[in-house]
């Protein structure tokens, strides 16, 4: 039974769900896991994770079918990106299958808290994972914990697909050799500063440039981007130092195979975003969010698509990502992993 909530009007918010998973590695060894109740976690006071940020992160979401499944979105792309983080912090892998699994077993565990179709919201999957025996020397620990919990969320940026106002920040994101290309949680420690100040001056994200040379557009705290030319191509920035984000590596995808469109992954200057057609974020958190209009030190970058609605390519897009997630569009091969 659906849990009695009014998802059409949550944000993106953590509530707590019944179950997490949990599984604790020591010894070299991933113990077997299971689903538990209690969701707080009790560390040492000199947890790896607290001293020196050893944690990293994932996310995904479960959706409501049309006819009525739970379904995740390409859980196996968040199962290995998280391998690749855990390579570059010396951290653990957890076995991708078994990750996969997790998820599952986790979802399944949190049913009834998976918004239904139709309700704008979804089941939001957080899998995650700390350093979290004592650690006072600059080195990794030796033992882990990997969790999973679920929260029902509801649009990322106030206002849901409405275009939003972002600016283009002073602060750097990520260094060249850096960890901008992994999900560690220490890139989003050193954005906080930079999105609190966003917030404060009436701006809903950052966008960054690469921070070597300050002229290629790199991406925001939570997303990618993709730009529509005039000419009706999908262009988005290819970076070794931002996220390959699963939404941008599928709409790009979606973009060629369902919509005919051409799309260009190359290194985006930031001297051509004046002449886009359309601005996105594209996430999981975010699906696509519009941006209408971009600020850069006063100087305002505003997309002819406007601040009323999502430019008309983009919503195109939208619609298909959104579309082929929640069963109305026959998905590619694997795209869709049916829970129940
Ligand atoms: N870039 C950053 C910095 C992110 O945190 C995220 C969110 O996961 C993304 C991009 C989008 O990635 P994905 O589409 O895999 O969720
Ligand atoms: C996601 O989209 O899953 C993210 O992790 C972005 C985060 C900033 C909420």
């Amino acid at each position: 039974m659906s849990k009695n909530i009014d998802w059409s009007n949550i944000g993106f918010g953590y509530m707590e769900t019944d179950k997490r998973f949990v599984s604790n590695y020591k010894d070299g060894a991933w113990d077997q896991g299971a689903l538990v109740s209690d969701a707080t976690v009790t560390i040492s006071e000199c947890a790896c994770v607290l001293q020196y940020a050893q944690t990293c992160f994932e996310g995904l979401k479960a959706y409501t079918t049309e006819d009525g499944h739970i379904v995740c979105f390409r859980p196996d792309l968040n199962a290995s990106r998280m391998s690749d983080t855990c390579k570059r912090l010396e951290m653990p892998v957890f076995p991708e299958d078994r990750f996969v699994q997790a998820v599952a077993d986790v979802v399944k565990a949190n049913a009834d808290y998976v918004p239904p179709f139709g309700s704008g919201a979804t089941l939001y999957i957080r899998p995650y994972m700390f350093g979290s025996n004592a650690v006072i020397g600059v080195k990794p620990a030796d033992e882990y914990q990997f969790r999973i919990f679920t929260t029902p969320v509801g649009p990322y940026f106030k206002g849901g697909a409405k275009p939003i106002v972002i600016r283009v920040s002073d602060f750097d994101r990520a260094a060249p050799h850096g960890t901008g290309h992994i999900k560690a949680g220490l890139n989003y420690a050193m954005s906080l500063h930079a999105i609190v100040d966003a917030h404060n001056q009436g701006y809903a994200e950052n966008m960054y440039l690469d921070a070597a040379t300050h002229t290629k557009v790199e991406e925001t705290g939570g997303a990618n981007f993709i730009f529509i030319t005039k000419d009706g191509k999908l262009v988005t920035p290819k970076s070794d130092s931002i996220l390959p984000s699963i939404t941008r590596r599928s709409l790009m995808v979606v973009a060629e195979k369902y919509l005919g469109m051409t799309v260009e992954h190359r290194e985006v200057y930031f001297d051509e975003v004046k002449d886009f057609a359309e601005c996105g974020l594209c996430g999981t958190a975010a699906v696509i969010s519009p941006v209408g209009k971009i600020d850069d030190h006063g100087k305002e970058i505003c997309f002819p698509s406007g601040m009323d609605d999502m430019g008309p390519v983009t919503k195109k897009l939208y619609d298909t990502l959104t579309g082929i997630q929640m069963g109305k569009i026959e998905a590619p091969e694997g795209w869709i992993h049916v829970i129940q």
